[in-house]
């Protein structure tokens, strides 16, 4: 099973050091615990940014950055070893594990954060950290900062410039190592083994909730910490509410099924969506929808290589639909000024994908300097085209109603084109009916 080794977050906290200005300092805290009733926990999640610089899973900690610090570049802040709060939620490392395990050059109790922070700010001009997420980090620091102005005629330099550590550590982690795009492609073959279970114990009557079951299964089963993001199994019209979550209608004879799900796996998301007919065979009007939204998706990733400018993705799914749904009666018009009057807003409403890694819908710009940026090698994003056509869409024949399809694969930008890291889940109209006609029905 691929990992990232310490020696990476190593490398990270190196370059991210390298891009910091001298005299300044950056700080990254830990996501805070969410209590969700009585005493029921949400599952700890780390904070994206502050677990890519170090590895670390434990709440109640912050990473501090100082270039050029003599008596270190690194600081962690954690909870402190205490075998009784151990024995009722689980092991700590210590600030003892935060140095020999995570590389700090020293580390402190969290608690004496407050304490030792004025000084760590004393004498830097900029601080970087991720403002205006926390209300109560901004206070924290604003306090600090103005403690500090107070105390300048003794010689203090107070900072005097905020940056957003985010504009940085997003650039770094939109570019992929290959020990990540192990991950992602481990994590995109489970979530396609998911699909592919999905797919074969499928039947006509079941509910939505027993195909998530067979994804949640398959997921865990092999090593995932559970799906990335809340299962989407959608089935006849259900399938054209985006983000669908209830999962808890019974699937229908003639219907087909749209299953977005992936999973995660340290860290890191998957995001598969495959669309299925419930009774193992695509009726006509299906397989003219599906194979339109297969045309674009392949057309699309035929495209994919550095260099391409984002936008043009969503220009050629656009492209293609308008063009097919004239075909199929069901836009009528001239295909130009049905692309200049968006036509396919009705029936395709979203766009071509997202950067994907640590998020789902992963960090890193979409535009630099107010134009959409190029793809670059070793960057991974989601390709996922989609037609929805609910029940009494207005001037639609009714034999469209109920029909919704979204095909969404992982890819990884290579030097010369890409790679679908979710090739694994069948998503030609023959691969899927013949596999399904090999399971039990
Ligand atoms: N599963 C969310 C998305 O496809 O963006
Ligand atoms: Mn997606
Ligand atoms: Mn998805």
């Amino acid at each position: 099973m691929p990992t990232i080794p310490l020696s990476d977050y190593a490398e990270r906290r190196a370059t991210l050091l390298k891009q910091l200005a001298p005299n300044s300092i950056a700080l990254f805290f830990a996501a805070p615990e969410i209590h969700l009733s009585a005493d029921r926990e949400a599952t700890y999640c780390p904070d994206p940014d502050f677990y890519y610089l170090s590895g670390f899973k434990e709440p109640n900690a912050v990473l501090v950055f100082i270039p050029h610090r003599p008596e270190g570049e690194f600081v962690m802040f954690c909870q402190t070893r205490d075998p009784a709060a151990e024995q009722w939620v689980g092991r700590r490392s210590g600030i003892e594990g935060a140095v020999a395990v995570y590389g700090a050059t020293q580390a402190f109790p969290i608690e004496s954060l407050a304490q030792q922070l004025p000084e760590l700010l004393t004498n830097r001009q900029k601080i970087y950290y991720a403002f205006g997420s926390k209300p109560a980090i901004d206070a924290q620091i604003l306090t600090n900062v103005q403690q500090l102005r107070r105390k300048v005629r003794a010689g203090i330099e107070a900072p005097i410039e905020i940056i957003n550590v985010e504009s940085i550590v997003h650039e770094m982690r939109l570019i992929k190592s290959a020990n990540e795009i192990a991950i992602l492609h481990q994590a995109a073959s489970i979530s396609a083994q998911a699909h592919i279970r999905a797919m074969q114990v499928c039947q006509p009557g079941m509910n939505e909730y027993q195909l998530r079951a067979e994804l949640d299964y398959t997921f865990l089963r092999n090593g995932c910490s559970g799906p990335a993001y809340g299962s989407i199994v959608g089935g006849g019209d259900n399938a054209c509410i985006l983000h669908y979550t209830e999962n808890n209608r019974v699937l229908n004879d003639g219907d087909l099924v749209l299953i977005d799900a992936g999973g995660e796996l340290h860290g890191y998301a998957s995001d598969i969506t495959r669309t299925f007919p419930i009774n193992g065979r695509f009726s006509d009007e299906q397989k003219a929808i599906y194979d339109l939204v297969l045309k674009a998706q392949l057309a699309v990733i035929d495209m994919i290589k550095p260099g391409l400018i984002w936008n043009t993705m969503q220009d050629k799914i656009v492209e293609i639909f308008i063009e097919g749904l004239v075909e199929l009666g069901i836009l009528t018009g001239n295909i130009a000024n049905l692309i200049q009057a968006q036509a396919h807003l009705p029936f395709y409403m979203h766009k071509s994908g997202h950067w994907l890694g640590l998020d789902t819908h992963d960090v890193g710009q979409y535009r630099l300097d107010n134009q959409w940026r190029p793809l670059q090698a070793n960057m991974v994003l989601t390709v996922e085209p989609g037609l929805y056509i609910s029940a009494n869409t207005p001037h639609v024949d009714p034999k469209w109603y109920g029909i919704g399809v979204r095909i969404e694969d992982d890819v990884v930008v290579t030097k010369t084109g890409c790679l679908v890291l979710s090739a694994d889940a069948p998503k030609t109209i023959d691969a899927i009916e013949a596999l399904m006609a090999m399971s039990v029905h």
